[in-house]
């Protein structure tokens, strides 16, 4: 049980990684705190996770509203004593569009929910890791961040600057107990799978099949747990060895 007595918080957990992080952390032992912005598939996996536990608290939160997500950090506080773990997950990706096509307007909303989405979640959470001497915070960024997918440079720069940020905010809070990383996949298998194991091929990898969302939940619940105690400021790409695009 590595999450034993643990406070985890997952954002974007209504459907693939985050859900999949969620049930992890949960049947691992970890008090549990999901927001999405979905409330239906947001309630669906709150009756998964009480399937480990009854320590459980669903709030629908878009992480782009700061007044909403320190609201509702407070509520998890106060419901858990603190929030121990935080997965910034939630994202928005479906986009493709060249970019001549894509709008002063798409830009500005990528970078509200991807960049200051975590942001504002990360301001929320820190000051209770700081006075804890405690924290784990996984970023989930892409590997978009690392080489630029092409007609997603919208995508791949809010991509890019949470990896920055990870790196940066890293070398301020480790001292203080809290470390800071970050996961990059690259393609995973459709969100919309129920089935956490579920993989399609792809040649976008020497391995020749997306990876699922069990896998990307393994990576960021070892990351979250103690067993990384020796592991801040990375970002570690989960992508099967992508061949570059
Ligand atoms: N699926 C992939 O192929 C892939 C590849 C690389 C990186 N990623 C990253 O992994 C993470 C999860 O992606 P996924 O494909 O598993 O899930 P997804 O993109 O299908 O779903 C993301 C979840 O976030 C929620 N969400 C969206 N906007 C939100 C907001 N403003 N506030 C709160 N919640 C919000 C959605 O409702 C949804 O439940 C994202 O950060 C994504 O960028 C995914």
């Amino acid at each position: 049980m590595r999450f034993r007595n643990r406070t985890a918080l997952i954002t974007g957990a209504g459907v693939g990684i985050g859900r999949a992080a969620a049930l992890r952390m949960a049947e691992e032992g970890a008090n549990v705190v999901i927001f999405d912005v979905n409330p239906e598939t947001l309630g669906t996996v709150e009756r998964e996770v009480r399937a480990f536990t009854e320590n459980v608290l669903a709030c629908v939160c878009d992480v782009s509203d700061e007044e909403s997500v320190n609201k509702l950090v407070k509520d998890a506080e106060k419901r858990f004593g603190g929030v121990d773990i935080l997965v910034n997950n939630a994202a928005l990706w479906r986009c493709w569009k060249s970019f001549q096509d894509t709008t002063t307007e798409d830009w500005r909303r990528y970078m509200d929910v991807n960049v200051m989405g975590t942001v504002y979640m990360t301001k929320a959470v820190l000051p209770g890791m700081l006075a804890r001497k405690y924290g784990r915070i996984v970023n989930v960024a892409s590997v978009a961040g690392v080489y630029g997918n092409a007609n997603m440079a919208h995508y791949s720069a809010t991509k890019g600057a949470v990896i920055a940020m990870t790196r940066a905010l890293a070398k301020e809070v480790t001292d203080k107990g809290v470390l800071v990383n970050c996961v990059s996949p690259g393609s995973v298998s459709s969100s919309e799978d129920p089935d956490v194991h579920s993989f399609q091929p792809s040649t976008l990898s020497f391995m020749g099949r997306t990876g699922t969302d069990a896998e990307n939940a393994n990576l960021i619940c070892f990351l979250a747990s103690d067993e990384a105690s020796y592991i801040s400021g990375q970002n570690i790409q989960i992508d099967g060895c992508r061949r570059k695009q």
